[in-house]
């Protein structure tokens, strides 16, 4: 199949030569069993690539799986992808097939695959070498046939030099390396993408699609693109839906790019009332006021984790209940608060000036009342984790850092609250 008949297949838009170099490489592999390790930035459009490998491969007929190696929590991971015997760990009620054991005969795509712990990438490696699995708690060895094609946004090779990584599973895995390069080293592909997906908006919303004058097409090709594919997309849609004038000029373009992007004491969001025309710098201070507010919220909610895992330990030390989960892994914000909660205050701006004081044997705050806060919290939870996200144009690793929790946290969580970036 030709690379025209590939892009058109799988939606895939652009003709640089290094797009295109990309997609013969996946062409000429597919039909082999060798593994393939799909690099590229963030929203460059990793995923496609893994579907197309697969769909012309002579396994297309048998399963294919993607798993996000950075959603599944650290002490599951070995048993989703290799299964585990009856009673191999606490709550192990009955015995479960791995993913290597279900897809025999198929591809699984390990996504993010940078995320994946050192023991389970120990796992991975003998099962490319040889086969070969042991379900968690089991010591029987068995034999799967199962093609890996592997997807990460991270250095590797630098992973592999800090101890992240390990070496042998790096050049195992990297047999067929698929370069799919970053937006801004195939700039000839922008207006094609930004045309595609405009028109695509326009039918959605039913309306006329934008026109982009000279100084316009000028700006779209020279904005760097930090978010690639992904971020072209959203602003393609901010456009398509919020422009009145369908006739795009460079100045109202920019208006829809982020401005600051090096500086990293920007608030998450603009002010949420309209910019008055007022000094620049009095929106810079109401700005950082409120990414300082941001900050002191997450560096509550962490402390509240914490004391939360050290009651946990001592209830359990006392040989009171088991909590249902690693506190680590648990909720940024617990569902429901109980008494056995310490006691938090939520900055005022958080509740549209309304202070939240949620405090344990609170008599005054009934559970009714108690239930309705935490929901609100944690609609408040998806929208910082939603702005951290646009912020950093999709880049999972710094918008985590921005809100002080781990990626693994953070995809938890995206997966949790259904976010769509
Ligand atoms: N060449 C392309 N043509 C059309 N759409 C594209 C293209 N490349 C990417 N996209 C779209 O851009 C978005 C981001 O792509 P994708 O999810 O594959 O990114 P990714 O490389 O996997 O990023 P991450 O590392 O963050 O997971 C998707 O909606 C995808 O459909
Ligand atoms: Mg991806």
């Amino acid at each position: 199949m030709d690379v025209q008949s590939i892009k058109n297949r799988f939606g895939i838009i652009g003709n640089s030569p290094a797009l295109n170099h990309a997609l013969s490489t996946a062409t000429q592999v597919a039909n082999t069993d060798l593994s393939v390790l799909i690099a590229g930035e963030s929203g460059v459009g990793k995923e496609a690539f893994s579907n197309i490998i697969h769909a012309l491969s002579a396994r297309k007929h048998n399963p294919f799986i993607a798993v996000n190696c950075g959603a599944i929590p650290e002490g599951t991971i070995d048993s989703e992808l290799f299964g585990h015997e009856k009673g191999s760990f606490t709550g192990a009620v009955d015995s479960r097939k791995g993913y290597f054991e279900t897809v025999n005969g198929g591809t699984i795509f390990l996504d993010e695959i940078g995320e994946m712990p050192l023991g389970t990438q120990a796992r991975l490696l003998r099962v490319l070498e040889t086969g070969e699995f042991i379900r968690v708690g089991s010591s029987k060895v068995q034999k799967t046939d199962v093609r890996v094609i592997a997807a990460t946004n991270r250095d590797l090779l630098e992973h592999t030099q800090n101890g992240k990584f390990r070496e042998d599973l790096y050049y195992r895995l990297s047999t067929v390396p698929i370069r799919v390069p970053a937006l801004r080293d195939r700039k000839e592909d922008i207006p094609l993408l930004f045309r595609k997906f405009s028109s695509d908006f326009a039918e959605r919303y039913k309306t006329q699609s934008v026109q982009l004058d000279a100084g316009a097409q000028q700006s779209l090709v020279n904005y760097p693109w930090p978010g690639n594919v992904r971020e072209l997309k959203n602003i393609a849609e901010q456009i398509s839906v919020l422009s009145t004038d369908k006739n795009i000029t460079s100045e109202s373009f920019k208006a829809f790019i982020p401005q600051r992007e090096t500086s990293r004491s920007l608030a998450l969001m603009p002010p949420a009332t309209a910019p008055s025309a007022g000094p620049q710098s009095n929106e810079y201070t109401s700005n950082t006021e409120r990414d300082i507010l941001y900050k002191l919220f997450f560096d509550l909610k962490k402390d509240m984790n914490e004391m939360k895992q050290m009651l946990f330990e001592l209830v359990h030390h006392q040989g009171g209940f088991t909590p249902p989960q690693p506190v680590a892994e648990a909720a940024l914000l617990p569902a429901t608060y109980n008494n056995n909660e310490a006691p938090a205050v939520i900055p005022q701006s958080y509740n549209n000036g309304t202070p939240i004081l949620i405090q344990p044997n609170d008599h005054r705050v009934d559970h009714h009342e108690d239930v309705e806060e935490s929901l609100m919290l944690a609609d408040r939870e998806k929208e910082f984790i939603v702005k951290a996200l646009k912020k950093h144009k999709g880049r999972r690793r710094d918008a985590a850092n921005e809100l002080g929790i781990s990626e693994r946290t953070l995809y938890r969580k995206i997966k949790e609250y259904d976010i769509v970036e």
